[in-house]
């Protein structure tokens, strides 16, 4: 039995990267041997051992053959016959088909290393068309190595593309497919995996509703980069630059799914596109299964972050129907994510990156005196019920009013 480490390890090591997860290759053993040392199967019929004490990955060297549509669709041949090269050539890019000993040495015969040089995404063999999930994987690797220069190859698009006209995409797991994108999506330059994705045509594919963005004008004086697709794709980068988190980089890519439904004849105004696009927003989230507090996220603020750039001249009663849309009372959290995301959409436009955003910190005054109400008062004065709710509001519209006449003194 010979042991190797693979995949990411030993591409991470190589670029003098941090190596987190380690996955070993084991050549010339069977599933008896594994289990005999101890080793726990992952599951009935993957070739997949977790180590008795690391808890690391070792997978008996396999060579894959695809048997149907799908993620189900695999059938494994493991047996100790298997080479460590064919087990190799199975793999996604030659940056991570390589593989080393304990001593170091690498074995590298699809030229990983020289790829690792040359700043190149290339596939290793037609075998990559058996897994749909790598057009996905590609596009998060290139958005993750995009500041070291990498770029993907050009005959590795190609493929990506064909896979994408296959109709093999549509075949993913929203579970699979949500894995990759939110990776994506928190890495350093993520507008560069949907860049990559609109490439080789799967956007249109995955998410037909940001695609559509692209070739759609917005007036010139907000943005001057005019693309709505450019300017998605500036706000993603300033949101990953201010290092956001997730639902935030999730919200700053959909913000803007209404103006893709504006008739060409009203370009470039678009009218209502807040609105019209919370069932576009809704659709992507419910295909990929986007966790909740990302949904909900999106949706609000798709909805809102024209009233988040207009703040100052809200009048106090629609800064408070803002507030109690958001239940700021009890998820302030959720209302500085959404003060984030209007923040990014007005950075992520061409030539304003550095400009000031003073409805930041506007609103977060406006939540404050709003949050400041007592309660307490308003129950000793004997009310109840539905009235208690009305004195509430009618208190907080009246610290709204007093809040907005001091900031505008
Ligand atoms: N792999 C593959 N095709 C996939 C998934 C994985 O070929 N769809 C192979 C690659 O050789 C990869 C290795 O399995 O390097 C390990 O996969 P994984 O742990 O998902 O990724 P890493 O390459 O380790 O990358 P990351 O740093 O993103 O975890």
């Amino acid at each position: 039995m010979r042991i190797y480490k693979v995949g990411g390890a030993v591409r991470d090591r190589l670029l003098g990267k941090p190596v987190t997860d380690i996955d070993w290759v084991v050549v010339g053993a069977t599933t008896e041997e594994m289990l005999a040392k101890g080793f726990r199967p992952v599951g009935a019929d993957f070739p997949v051992f977790l180590h008795p004490k690391s808890g690391e990955e070792y997978a008996l060297a396999r060579t894959e053959r695809k048997s149907g549509r799908g993620y189900g669709g695999f059938t494994f041949h493991a047996s100790p016959e298997v080479t460590l090269e064919e087990d190799l050539i199975r793999r996604d890019l030659t940056i991570n088909a390589m593989a080393e000993d304990d001593q170091q040495n690498l074995t590298d015969p699809y030229h990983g290393q020289r790829d690792l040089e040359a700043r190149l995404l290339r596939h290793v063999s037609p075998a990559f068309a058996e897994d749909p999930l790598r057009v996905l994987r590609v596009a998060r690797f290139a958005a993750r190595y995009a500041a070291l220069g990498f770029t993907v190859a050009p005959e590795t698009l190609e493929l990506m593309r064909q896979l994408s006209a296959s109709g093999e995409l549509e075949a993913l797991t929203p579970e699979r497919s949500w894995k990759e994108i939110s990776r994506a999506l928190m890495e350093d330059q993520p507008q560069v995996f949907i860049e990559v994705l609109r490439a080789c045509d799967a956007l249109k594919v995955l998410m037909p509703e940001v695609d559509a963005l692209f070739g759609v004008p917005q007036p010139p004086a907000h943005h001057p980069e005019i693309d709505t697709g450019v300017h998605t794709l500036s706000v993603l980068q300033q949101a990953a630059m201010h290092k956001q988190s997730l639902t935030v980089r999730w919200a700053c890519l959909l913000h803007d799914l209404g103006k893709g439904l504006t008739p060409e004849e009203e370009w470039p105004q678009h009218i209502a596109h807040e609105f019209k696009g919370l069932k576009l927003i809704k659709a992507v989230n419910e295909r990929f299964k986007a966790p909740r507090d990302c949904q909900e996220l999106a949706l609000l603020v798709g909805e809102y972050h024209t009233h988040g750039h207009r703040a100052l001249e809200l009048k106090p009663s629609t800064l408070l129907e803002l507030l109690q849309s958001f239940d700021v009372y009890r998820r302030p959290q959720r209302f500085e994510e959404f003060i984030a995301a209007c923040e990014m959409d007005a950075r992520g436009r061409k030539g304003l990156e550095e400009r000031s955003y003073p409805q930041a910190d506007y609103l977060r005054g406006a939540a404050t005196a709003a949050r400041s109400v007592a309660v307490q008062p308003l129950l000793e004065k004997g009310f109840k019920g539905p009235e208690l709710g009305e004195a509430i509001k009618r208190e907080r519209l009246k610290a709204l009013k007093a809040y907005k006449e001091a900031a505008s003194a």
